[in-house]
């Protein structure tokens, strides 16, 4: 079976189109932001959140030859709103999470349940139509089963029919492997 990272990149990919406006919400070490970037174009934005420098500039030097538009901000995606110009609001094609720690990195620095759903619930708002949200959950971390389950839960109550698609993705057998949570936008 392909790994749920390339199967959340792959889904993502289709709502993205040239000169589209999409977000990192958790930039990492910038693999998925380079997998945003490249599907943009130059005429896109990618917008990116990270409360590491270190994440943001492994993304900056991973992305130095895209040619998007890139904003990213050291900065929680709970204030993800504030952030991104307000003539955007409801014009993002994508958005992306993927919880937890950033590997080989200080495993205390992890997303956490309220400034997570804080951040969902304004993703929410930033969809545009047909827009994709995607969200990594780990519940075989420390601290990301709770967080995983809060997710899951709020996702499960806030995104229903008609306004929004929710689809989970749970590995068999593999109770605490990751789950990826995918929304669209109606
Ligand atoms: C699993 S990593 C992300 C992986 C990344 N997307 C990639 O492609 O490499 C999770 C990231 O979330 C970041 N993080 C933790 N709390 C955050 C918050 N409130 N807002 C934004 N990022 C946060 C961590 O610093 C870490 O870099």
């Amino acid at each position: 079976m392909a790994r749920l990272t390339d199967i959340a990149q792959d889904w993502l990919a289709e709502s993205i189109r040239e000169g589209g406006h999409v977000i990192d919400a958790t930039l990492g070490n910038g693999a998925d932001a380079a997998f945003l970037a490249q599907h943009i174009g130059k005429a896109g934005t990618l917008f990116g959140f990270d409360v590491q420098a270190q994440a943001l500039t492994a993304t900056q030097t991973l992305l130095q030859h895209q040619p998007c538009q890139q904003s990213f901000f050291l900065a929680g995606h709970e204030t993800m709103a504030k952030h991104i110009p307000r003539a955007l609001h409801g014009h993002i094609q994508a958005i992306m999470f993927n919880l937890g720690w950033l590997p080989n990195s200080d495993k205390s620095i992890i997303t956490k349940a309220d400034t997570t759903i804080a951040a969902l619930e304004q993703s929410l708002e930033l969809l545009a139509p047909e827009g994709r949200l995607s969200v990594m959950v780990y519940p075989g971390h420390k601290g990301g089963d709770s967080e995983a389950a809060q997710v899951m839960a709020w996702l499960s109550q806030t995104c229903t029919h008609p306004a929004f698609t929710l689809n989970q993705i749970i590995l068999p057998n593999r109770p605490t492997a990751p789950i990826l949570l995918q929304v669209i936008k109606l």
